[in-house]
């Protein structure tokens, strides 16, 4: 597995070292990697001859510098995981490369974005297309591979990639959840045990019958600070805070 820093070294690999007949599988993410992020390796590895990971903590999706400064880093442990599971090259590029001109160029969806997690996190996915787009120009992949969990992200990246004429095929893989049905993801290990214990009241009350507005109410009863429950096309998607932990989740209907 080579671990690369220097993104015109990347540009100069995969120009001359992997032929256009070579399919190229993309997972990207900002680390902490847990068995959500295993599970999009491990298909990316079934399906394509060369595997590219890339780890960036991008800034410019965070709307709360708090948030950011708490982000887990598991570096070492990231790259035993994506050795284990066949990965050649990992990208781990810094802020100055991925943003020469210092964020004055953009991508901006004016519509889907403003809703569900954009109309609590401003900027989030301006932050979150503007470098996926970057990413995806860099490995140039012929598939990226794309959590479900993050079903308002995956359905944006999906339609930029569409509008922007992007030769690169999405791939949506499911959420993968914990014993209890909380989703995987990494905020989960910043969870204090009691909360930790009381987050699997969010997926169990998110996939019930019960109507959104009831839902919420529960979990501000049971502690849950609520952003939104919201049925949209088939799917119920919510995001909650508790114990300072942001965490998201949908569900088909
Ligand atoms: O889903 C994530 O981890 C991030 O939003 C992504 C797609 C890597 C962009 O920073």
């Amino acid at each position: 597995m080579d671990t690369i820093h220097d993104l015109k070294t990347w540009q100069n690999i995969r120009r001359s070292k992997i032929a256009s007949s070579v399919r190229v599988g993309f997972v990207p993410t900002m680390g902490a990697l847990h068995a959500g992020h295993a599970s999009l390796l491990e298909r990316a590895r079934r399906e394509c001859d060369v595997v590219v990971l890339s780890i960036f903590v991008n800034p410019t999706q965070f709307d709360n510098p708090e948030d950011l400064a708490k982000y887990p880093l598991t570096l070492e442990a990231d790259l035993a995981l994506a050795a284990r599971l066949g990965t050649d090259y990992v990208l781990l590029p810094d802020h100055a490369q991925m943003y020469p001109d210092d964020y004055a160029y953009q991508v901006i969806e004016n519509r889907f974005s403003r809703e569900l997690c954009g109309a609590h996190r401003p900027g989030h996915f301006n932050g979150v297309l503007t470098v996926v787009m970057k990413l995806l120009n860099l490995v140039r992949p012929h598939r990226a591979y794309f959590g479900e969990k993050d079903a308002q992200q995956l359905e944006l990246v999906r339609a930029m990639v569409d509008v922007f004429f992007m030769d690169v095929e999405i791939i949506p893989c499911p959420t993968l959840r914990d014993h209890d049905g909380l989703a995987l993801s990494s905020r989960n290990t910043r969870l204090a045990p009691d909360d930790r214990q009381k987050a699997r009241l969010f997926p169990e009350l998110l996939q019930s019958s019960l109507p959104a507005g009831t839902v919420r109410s529960q979990l501000e009863k049971a502690g849950f600070q609520v952003d939104y429950i919201v049925d949209r096309d088939g799917r119920r998607y919510g995001a909650v805070h508790i114990g300072g932990v942001r965490l998201i989740d949908n569900v088909i209907r």
